[in-house]
């Protein structure tokens, strides 16, 4: 057995909120030795939406020192070199199988090291849904994909070269299903999407929304298949998927599959020990839990969004940079016996496909109201969604905005002004965003 290691600081998780949280412990000031980033992939901490877009180009691949965090909000690349000159010490391909939060222990798949903490992190992320987790049969077939970890985008992208021109199916019609489908038609397959709501990203689109990305699709050669699911597979003599079964009976030829069903946060190692709400790991404003000591920052943690005064948990790039930040901050000032504000979040989120990019503030509850150019075939497309609740505005959406209406619209989530009349703010538009 390895000897037993001991750090003021522990992450567990070296993904986005880990790499963020290292470049704010910087920030704040932390001591050679004092702080440890322990994370099963064998690569330190990246900019995880890399790994839809860029990395998946082969015609243009980003690869990755160009994509290690901080890089992607304008920080400094952290180099395996950052870490070392910061004194941090970079414990990759390493799991933590138990943690056992009353004696501040964690134990690791290498040979059972032990690994002992004053201050927890828990970064842990999330991983896929998988289709078996539904008890589809095939599902192991080869060539079948998720995509989570660049080890997954390393396979994906070895079949796309494999299987160049073939048949990829697509199944799921949320971000990575959306992300994924334009990415291989990009790369020259023969894309078909499955899903079985009646529109694609029916958490956040409108049917209107909707409406404009399918026919976008449809125009670029992607099939979409509607209203149903992946119910099993047919695989050749070698175990490679031939055919996805649907469940209303159809077939669909395949050489390679994508699936993009959903993430779930990697809790279970602190089954039992800690506080959880709606699914992840439950936190105050701080990213404190329920156990002294144990912080949970990223997509695992739900905690309060003040602004609607609800519990929400949110598994996406903004927030885990921006909860890993104030987790150190608010570990900082506590030793200090200082005080911070509390975490005061607006929603975050966007995609990037074709060459469309959109993005979204706020909640999407209440009336919707569409504006602005939405035809698929206009060369430049923009246009976008307020949500309207109890006569205020708070949410909005925008498809091919600039910089700087793009802060428009998150001005206007975060203020939430009141509306007279939803037809008005239709005719309105972005210049709505002016008025504030
Ligand atoms: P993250 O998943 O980044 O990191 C978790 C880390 O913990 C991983 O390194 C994992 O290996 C490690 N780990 C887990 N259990 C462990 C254990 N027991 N021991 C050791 N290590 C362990 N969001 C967005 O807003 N815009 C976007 O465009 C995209 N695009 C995108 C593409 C793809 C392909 C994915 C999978 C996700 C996105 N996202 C996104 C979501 C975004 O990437 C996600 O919300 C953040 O990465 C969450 O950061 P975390 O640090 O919480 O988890
Ligand atoms: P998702 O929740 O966005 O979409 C899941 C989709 O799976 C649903 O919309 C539905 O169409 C489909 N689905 C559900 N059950 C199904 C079934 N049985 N058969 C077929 N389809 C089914 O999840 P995702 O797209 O898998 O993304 C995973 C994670 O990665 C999420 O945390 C997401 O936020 C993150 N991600 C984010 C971005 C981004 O923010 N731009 C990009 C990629 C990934």
């Amino acid at each position: 057995m390895s000897e037993e290691k001991s750090f003021k600081y522990v992450i567990i998780g070296g993904g986005v909120a880990a790499g963020y949280a290292a470049k704010e412990f910087v920030n704040q000031g932390v001591n050679p030795g004092e702080l440890a980033i322990i994370s099963k992939e064998s690569v330190p901490p990246y900019e995880r939406p890399a790994l839809s877009k860029g990395y998946i180009n082969l015609q243009n691949k980003a690869t990755l020192p160009n994509f290690y965090a901080c890089g992607g909000s304008g920080g400094e690349r952290q180099f395996p070199q950052w870490y070392t000159d910061k004194g941090i010490e970079l414990i990759l391909d390493t799991e933590i199988v138990k943690a056992d939060l009353a004696s501040k222990t964690l134990v690791s798949s290498n040979n059972g090291q032990i690994f002992k903490y004053q201050t927890l992190i828990v970064a842990t992320g999330s991983t896929v849904v998988r289709l078996s987790d539904f008890g589809v049969e095939g599902a192991d077939a080869k060539n079948i994909f998720y995509l989570r970890e660049i080890q997954d985008a390393d396979k994906l992208v070895y079949a796309m070269e494999v299987k160049e021109k073939g048949k990829a199916v697509v199944v799921g019609g949320g971000y990575i299903g959306l992300e994924l489908s334009a990415a291989l038609s990009v790369n020259n397959l023969d894309v078909t999407m499955v899903y079985p709501e009646p529109w694609c990203m029916p958490r956040l689109f409108t049917g209107e929304i909707a409406s404009f990305y399918e026919t976008y699709y449809a125009n670029k050669g992607i099939k979409l298949v509607k209203g149903t699911v992946a119910a099993g597979f047919n695989t050749n003599s070698n175990g490679e998927v031939t055919e996805v079964k649907l469940k209303d009976g159809r077939t669909l030829e395949a050489d390679i599959v994508i699936v993009g069903v959903g993430g779930k946060p990697l809790t279970s190692l602190f089954k039992d020990q800690v506080e959880e709400e709606k699914g992840g790991i439950k936190t105050d404003g701080f990213f404190k839990t329920s156990v002294p000591d144990v912080y949970a920052i990223g997509d695992v943690a739900t905690f309060p969004m003040i602004l609607y005064d609800e519990m929400r948990r949110v598994e996406h790039v903004d927030h885990a940079r921006k909860s890993a930040e104030q987790a150190v901050k608010a570990i900082k000032a506590a030793e200090e016996g200082k005080s911070i504000p509390e975490y005061d979040y607006l929603p975050y989120f966007y995609s990037r496909a074709f060459d469309l990019s959109w993005q979204f503030y706020g909640d999407n509850v209440g009336e919707s109201v569409l504006f602005g150019e939405n035809d698929p075939k206009s060369p430049k497309p923009k246009f976008g969604t307020y949500w309207v609740k109890e006569g205020k505005v708070v949410g909005a959406f925008l498809e091919g905005g600039t910089p700087y209406e793009n802060k428009g619209i998150a001005k206007v989530a975060r203020e939430q002004p009141s509306v007279e009349s939803v037809d008005l703010l239709s005719k309105e538009g972005l210049s709505f965003t002016n008025t504030l």
